[in-house]
């Protein structure tokens, strides 16, 4: 190891002669140079290569390894139009626009966007619900009412852990002082995983209570409550193309597709980018590769990332979100209806809910329904055969309906993101014990190499404006070291020893809280 680590540093200083086992590594003088390596061409890429434009920095290469534009928001045809025979866009990742805006104050800025690019869209209408268990129809809905009575006072006291500085704890603990304890009952259980699993793709165990109730806070308070779905045939990344054609010209040679990154040597002075098929020396990159990606090791670091960044990418969660696309001849269920919540008797999160997209404002007549699962239901299902998952879909489906012929699907499928090689996984979710400190060490940069993503995002992690917000602000510093608008060295803050807790104090714009959780809905103040 130490070996290879000098015949590394030989390879890449000796420009005169090549030595025997320096094969793989590129000399620098062969690289393509730019001044900033942007790593991928998700939404935090392609708006940070704007604010970079914006600012008159047209020198950059977009690296991606995928052959499209959208990272994270990704499409797919699916099943066929009964009546144009052309087959339907389905998308795969992101789906709603959450949070879109307040009377008169701030704005969701993907709401912004998709309202610019025209995307089709429509309100999930989380009332429009029916409930089922193994027998089918049977309205628990009471039961959603009582977790929400619990989750208001969970709420409250995630805002006294933050005033008076106490120690975070899990969701499942905040809900279980709150009164909740759903263990003994699987319509509780089904409720509760409708509230909260099915937005953070993970359990209420492995959930930190205060940024999870921060992040809430944030999206649904600051900008509104309202969800809404993008059914737009175009694909949800139609605004992400859109926002890159403001800066790119057609076939422009700054953005390499289909180019995936190995390994980047950083430095004080610039970031080697080694790629399958070539390199780029640049004077800064920003890596906007998911924490998944991070952890797996995807990509290697020389040097190795320091202790304090690995501990942080190694905390922070990346959720499984699993949606589960049927298309059948006919439309059994109620065509009306939005959602459809299923409690299994025996397992929490088997095939719970159910989304239909053939009623009016979303894929008109096109009898397509889908079911999502997260975290270990889509670990599992993700490891199976389509065949296999299918049928257990299809087994949920009869007995909720047992009164209708289910007959078998036309068209049929669901991605694997838990092993999807340009995210593994889905998105991110704050585990219990990082705080805010540490979260700074996931965002902080490496000499020359910068970090952005939905998950460095504090306040937003996990949507895709944390993605926007945060391509933004990393866009925007680098812009400013390369005019000089600033005197700093550019290190962004950094804790290489943590504290348990976090002061008041520190919940400040250089740790990345901008704005502050405790709102009320709406600007005007009434909720
Ligand atoms: C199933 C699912 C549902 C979701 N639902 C919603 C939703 O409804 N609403 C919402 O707001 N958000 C949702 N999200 C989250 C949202 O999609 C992400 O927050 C956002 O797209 C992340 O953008 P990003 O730029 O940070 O990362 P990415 O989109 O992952 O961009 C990073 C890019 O880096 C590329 N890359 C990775 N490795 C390499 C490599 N080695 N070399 C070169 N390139 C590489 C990737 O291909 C990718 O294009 C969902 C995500 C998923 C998966
Ligand atoms: C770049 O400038 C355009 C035009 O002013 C603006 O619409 C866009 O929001 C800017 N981009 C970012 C990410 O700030
Ligand atoms: C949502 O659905 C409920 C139940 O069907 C209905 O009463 C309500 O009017 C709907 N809300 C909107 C905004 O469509
Ligand atoms: C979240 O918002 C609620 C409702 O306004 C408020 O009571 C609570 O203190 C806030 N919690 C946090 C952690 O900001
Ligand atoms: C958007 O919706 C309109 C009205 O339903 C429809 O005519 C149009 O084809 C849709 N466009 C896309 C790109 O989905
Ligand atoms: C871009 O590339 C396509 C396909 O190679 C080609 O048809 C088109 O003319 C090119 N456009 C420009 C402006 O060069
Ligand atoms: C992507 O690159 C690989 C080699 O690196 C090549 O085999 C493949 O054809 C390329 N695909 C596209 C769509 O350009
Ligand atoms: C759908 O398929 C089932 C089973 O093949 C069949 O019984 C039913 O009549 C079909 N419905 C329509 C509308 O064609
Ligand atoms: C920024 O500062 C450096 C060193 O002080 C100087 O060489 C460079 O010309 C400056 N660049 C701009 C754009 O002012």
């Amino acid at each position: 190891m130490r070996w290879a680590v000098h015949v590394a540093a030989l390879c890449s200083l000796v420009h005169l002669f090549q030595p025997a086992g320096c094969a793989a590594i590129p000399r620098e003088n062969e690289c393509q140079k730019t001044k900033v390596a942007i790593l991928g061409a998700g939404v935090a890429g392609i708006t940070a290569a704007q604010v970079l434009s914006n600012a008159s920095v047209t020198d950059f290469l977009i690296v991606e390894r995928n052959d499209y534009i959208g990272g994270r928001v990704r499409h797919m045809p699916f099943g066929v139009n009964p009546e144009t025979k052309a087959p339907y866009t389905v998308e795969l990742g992101a789906n709603w626009v959450q949070g879109l805006e307040s009377k008169g104050g701030p704005e969701n800025p993907i709401w912004t966007l998709a309202k610019r690019y025209g995307l089709n869209n429509t309100f999930s209408n989380e009332s429009s619900l029916l409930t089922y268990d193994e027998s089918g129809y049977n309205d628990y809905t009471k039961v959603l009412d009582a977790y929400e009575k619990a989750y208001a006072v969970v709420e409250q006291d995630a805002g006294y852990l933050l005033t008076d500085n106490l120690q975070d704890t899990s969701m499942r603990a905040g809900l279980s002082t709150a009164g909740w304890k759903p263990k003994k009952d699987m319509k509780m259980q089904a409720a509760e995983w409708w509230a909260w699993d099915l937005e953070t793709a993970q359990i209420p165990e492995d959930s930190g209570l205060l940024y999870g109730i921060t992040g809430y806070n944030l999206t649904f308070y600051q900008f509104s409550e309202e969800n809404n779905y993008v059914w737009d045939q175009r694909g949800y990344n139609a605004f992400v193309i859109g926002e890159s054609q403001t800066f790119l010209g057609a076939n422009d040679t700054r953005l390499l597709l289909n180019t995936t990154v190995e390994s980047l040597s950083y430095s004080a002075q610039g970031v080697m980018v080694k790629t399958r098929d070539g390199c780029i020396q640049a004077d800064y990159a920003i890596s906007t590769f998911s924490v998944g990606v991070l952890q797996n090791e995807a990509v290697t670091f020389d040097p190795p990332l320091p202790r304090w960044k690995r501990e942080a990418i190694d905390q922070f969660q990346m959720g499984t979100y699993t949606k589960i696309f049927y298309q059948f001849n006919e439309t059994f269920w109620d065509p009306n209806t939005q959602y459809f919540l299923y409690a299994d008797p025996k397992v929490r999160g088997y095939y719970p809910v159910w989304q239909s997209l053939t009623g009016p404002g979303f894929l008109e007549g096109s009898n397509i329904i889908f079911v999502t699962v997260v975290e270990n239901e889509a670990y599992r299902v993700e490891q199976q055969s389509d065949e296999r998952t299918k049928n257990e879909g299809l087994e949920v489906l009869r007995a909720m309906f047992p009164d209708k012929v289910v007959p078998e699907p036309v068209a049929f499928y669901y991605p694997r993101w838990s092993t999807e090689e340009m995210s593994f996984g889905s998105y991110s979710n704050w585990p219990v014990g990082v705080t805010l400190e540490k979260h700074q060490n996931l965002r902080a940069n490496v000499d020359r190499l910068y970090f952005a993503g939905e998950a460095m995002s504090a306040q937003y992690y996990g949507f895709l404006h944390g993605a926007w917000f945060e391509g933004s602000a990393v866009g925007q510093k680098i812009a400013q070291m390369m005019t000089n608008q600033t005197e700093s060295t550019g290190d962004m803050a950094r804790y290489e020893v943590l504290h348990g807790t976090t002061t008041m104090d520190a919940y400040s714009p250089a740790n990345g809280w901008v704005a502050s959780s405790f709102l009320t809905f709406g600007v005007g103040g009434e909720k």
